[in-house]
C-alpha cells in the first residue's frame, strides 16, 4: 500500500525523503515522487521503482538545499500506474501526498467540476487535492480549509499536505489509515510506518482520527476539528535501524525466516510465568472458561496461522473455533453469541479488513482480543484486550516470521484455556511451554541448517506451472500456508488439498511431472497420506515429500525427492514443518531472479479495503 514520508527541518529534504521511501518499499508500489518548498512547490514523480525518480532528482539539482518536503510511494487503486496519477498532486496553493481511498470520490468531482476546476490524473487522491485548494481559497488559511474538506471526504485517508504560503510547515491527519509524527532537534517528520523515521527516532506520535498535526522545523502541534490544541500522547517502539535492515542476506524473507527461532523463543518466553502461560493482569480468562465458542478473523498469512489455532484449541480445549477471513466476516453478519470473543490476528495491526471486523464484532458487543506484532497500531489500540508478537519487523511482503509467532501465541492461549477450563493438567501444560521454549526453535534451527538440500528441491519447482500441496489434518493447514507462499513470490499458481479429498476431482490434474509436495508429520495419519501420495504417484506427479524423520523411519514413503524434518513432540511438529515450506517458497522465487521481498502486484500492509 502506499507509503507517506514527510520531512521539514534543518537538514537537505531530499536524501531523507529518498532514504524514507526506500524505506517503506516494503509496503509495495508502482510510482513514486516528491514534492518540496523551493521558491514555490516543486513536484518530481514517475511512474516505477524509487531509482527512476532518484535518477529524475540527480538532474533537480535546483532542489538539493529544500529543507521541507513530503514523498509518496504508490500502490494504485484508482487508475494505472503512470506519472500523471503518481503522488504528489498538486494545485497552484498545495501539494498533497495520500493512503487510502476516498471513497466519494465521484461525489466530490462532480462537486469541484461545477466549481470550474478540471482533473488531470484518474485519482481519487487529486479530488481531494483540489477540494482542499477550493476552501483554502475561500478560508486563506490552511487548518480550516482541510478540516472543512474533510467534513466531505468518505473513506480512508493519511494526507500529508504542503501549502506553497508556508513554505517551512507540513500539515497532516488521518482516518482509518496508518501515519506517524515524531519531532527531532534537527526537525519533523511525519511517515506511514516506523521504519522510514528509525534512522531519525524511535519515539513519535501516532495521532488520533481527525486530529491535525502541524509540523515545523522545530516543533510539531496538534489541533481538533474545532481549531483546539490537543495533546497527543508519544510511543518508543524498541526497534533499531539493523533490525529493519537485510543484516548480510540477500532478502528481508530470507532474514526474516532465519529470525524465526528467536521470534519463537521471545514470543514463548514473553507470555510465561512460573512456566505457565501468563498474558497480564487484565487478561479475560474468565471468557476463555466460560464462551461456547472463538472467532478468529485475519487475512491471509495471518487466517492461516488461525487454522492452526483452531487445531489447537479444539484439540487442547474442546471449544469450537470459526476461522474466517476478515473481508467475508464484516458483511456476512455473523452469529455473535454473548461472551464469545474473537480474536483478531495481525501482523501489521492496520489491515483495513481485520480493523472493520473489528469494529463490527466490538459493535456487536462481543469480547474482542488482538494479537498483533507492531505496537500501537489501530488494531492494538480498539481492541479490548491485545498480545504482542516480539518478531521485530517484518519488511518482506511475504509473511513468515509473524506467522510462526502468531502460532506460538495461539498455542500459549490454548493451553492457558485448556487450563482454565480443567482440560489440561499444569503438569502438562508446563512441560509443553518449555518445550515451546526450547526443543521448538531447537527444531527450527535445524532446519534452516536444511537450507541447501531445500534449495536443491525448489530447482525442481522453478519451471512449474502448477504445484499442488497436499497433507491431512493440521498439515492440510500448513498447506494452504506453504501454497499461498509460493504463489505470491513465484507468480506459480498452487493449490492446498486435503490429501483424502483429491480423489473426489482435484486428481485429474494430475500428469506426468505435475509437482505435488506432500507433508506428512502426523503419525496417526502416516498411512493415509501413504495412500494419497501413492495414487498421484501412480498419475506420474513429481513427488516431493516432506515428512519427519520418525514417519520416514516407519513407512517406505513414494519420493521424487525426500525432505526429512527434524523430529519434535507431534503437537508441536507445524512450527519445523512451516520453517521448510518458507524456505522452499523463497528458494523457488530467489532462483527465478524474481524480486522476492517485494511481489509484484502486492502490498505488506493492505491499509485499502
Ligand atoms: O498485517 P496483516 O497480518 O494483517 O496482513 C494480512 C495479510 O495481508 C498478509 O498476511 C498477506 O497475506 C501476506 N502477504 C502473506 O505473505
Amino acid at each position: 500500500m502506499c507509503g507517506i514520508i514527510g520531512y521539514t527541518g534543518v537538514k537537505k529534504a531530499v536524501p531523507i525523503l529518498l532514504a524514507g521511501l526506500a524505506a517503506l518499499e516494503y509496503r509495495g508500489y508502482d510510482s513514486a515522487g516528491i514534492a518540496v518548498q523551493e521558491n514555490g512547490l516543486k513536484v518530481v514523480k514517475t511512474k516505477g521503482r524509487l531509482s527512476l525518480l532518484r535518477e529524475k532528482l540527480e538532474h533537480a539539482t535546483h532542489l538539493q538545499h529544500a529543507t521541507c518536503g513530503i514523498g509518496h510511494t504508490r500502490w494504485a487503486t484508482h487508475g494505472e500506474p503512470s506519472d500523471v496519477n503518481s503522488h504528489p498532486h498538486a494545485t497552484a496553493h498545495l501539494a498533497l501526498v495520500h493512503n487510502g481511498i476516498i471513497e466519494n470520490y465521484a461525489q466530490i468531482a462532480a462537486f469541484l467540476t461545477e466549481r470550474g476546476y478540471t482533473f488531470l490524473s484518474q485519482t481519487d487522491t487529486e479530488t481531494a487535492a483540489l477540494l482542499i485548494d477550493h476552501y483554502y481559497k475561500e478560508e486563506k488559511e490552511p487548518q480550516k480549509a482541510i478540516f472543512r474538506a474533510l467534513q466531505m471526504l468518505r473513506g480512508a485517508f493519511a494526507f500529508g499536505i504542503c501549502f506553497a504560503d508556508y513554505p517551512d510547515r507540513i500539515y497532516a491527519i488521518r482516518k482509518d489509515s496508518p501515519l506517524i509524527v515524531a519531532s527531532t532537534e534537527a526537525g519533523a517528520l511525519i511517515a506511514s510506518d516506523v521504519p522510514a523515521i528509525l534512522p531519525h527516532t524511535n519515539v513519535y506520535y501516532r495521532p488520533e482520527e481527525g486530529v491535525l498535526a502541524v509540523l515545523e522545523k522545530a516543533q510539531v502541534s496538534f489541533y481538533s476539528a474545532a481549531g483546539k490544541q490537543v495533546q497527543q500522547k508519544t510511543e518508543r517502539l524498541d526497534w533499531n535501524v539493523e533490525q529493519a535492515q537485510k543484516g548480510g542476506f540477500p532478502h528481508f524473507m530470507l532474514k526474516e525466516i532465519h529470525e524465526e527461532p528467536q521470534a519463537i523463543s521471545r514470543t514463548v518466553s514473553a507470555h510465561l510465568k512460573d512456566g505457565l502461560p501468563y498474558f497480564g493482569e487484565n487478561f479475560p480468562t474468565e471468557v476463555l472458561k466460560s464462551c461456547r465458542a472463538i472467532h478468529v478473523v485475519a487475512c491471509g498469512t495471518a487466517m492461516h496461522a488461525g487454522l492452526i489455532g483452531k487445531r489447537i484449541i479444539e484439540r487442547l480445549c474442546r471449544i469450537p473455533v470459526r476461522v474466517e477471513i476478515a473481508s467475508e466476516f464484516r458483511y456476512r453478519n455473523p452469529i455473535l453469541e454473548e461472551n464469545d470473543p474473537v480474536i483478531l490476528l495481525s501482523q501489521s495491526g492496520e489491515t483495513a479488513d481485520t480493523l472493520a471486523a473489528l469494529r463490527h464484532a466490538r459493535e456487536k458487543g462481543v469480547p474482542t482480543l488482538a494479537i498483533v506484532n507492531v505496537n500501537g497500531s489501530t488494531l492494538s489500540r480498539e481492541a479490548d484486550h491485545v498480545l504482542y508478537t516480539p518478531a521485530g519487523p517484518e519488511i518482506a511482503v511475504a509473511s513468515t516470521k509473524a506467522y510462526s509467532v502468531q502460532c506460538a501465541l495461539l498455542y500459549l492461549l490454548a493451553l492457558h484455556a485448556g487450563l482454565a477450563r480443567g482440560q489440561i493438567s499444569a503438569e502438562t501444560v508446563r512441560e509443553i511451554c518449555q518445550k515451546m521454549q526450547h526443543e521448538v526453535p531447537e527444531s527450527v534451527e535445524k532446519v534452516l541448517e536444511m537450507n541447501d538440500e531445500i534449495c536443491g528441491c525448489a530447482k525442481e519447482l522453478t519451471d512449474a506451472e502448477h504445484v499442488f500441496y497436499i497433507g491431512r489434518d493440521v498439515d492440510f493447514d500448513l498447506c494452504t500456508e506453504s501454497s499461498l507462499k509460493l504463489k505470491e513470490i513465484s507468480y506459480i499458481h498452487s493449490e492446498a488439498y486435503a490429501a483424502g479429498e483429491l480423489k473426489h476431482g482435484t486428481i485429474s490434474l494430475i500428469t506426468h511431472g505435475t509437482p505435488v509436495v506432500a507433508l506428512s508429520t502426523v503419525p496417526a495419519l502416516a498411512g493415509k497420506m501413504l495412500s494419497a501420495m501413492r495414487e498421484v504417484a501412480a498419475r506420474g506427479a513429481m513427488l516431493l515429500t516432506v515428512t519427519t524423520k520418525q514417519i520416514a523411519a516407519k513407512e517406505e514413503l513414494p519420493a521424487d525427492r525426500l525432505l526429512l524434518l527434524p523430529d519434535i513432540d507431534e503437537l508441536l511438529a507445524p512450527f519445523p514443518a512451516i520453517c521448510a515450506m518458507q524456505l522452499l517458497a523463497y528458494h523457488v522465487s530467489a532462483l527465478k531472479g524474481l524480486d522476492v521481498d517485494k511481489p509484484r502486484h502486492l502490498a505488506k500492509s493492505v491499509t485499502v479495503e
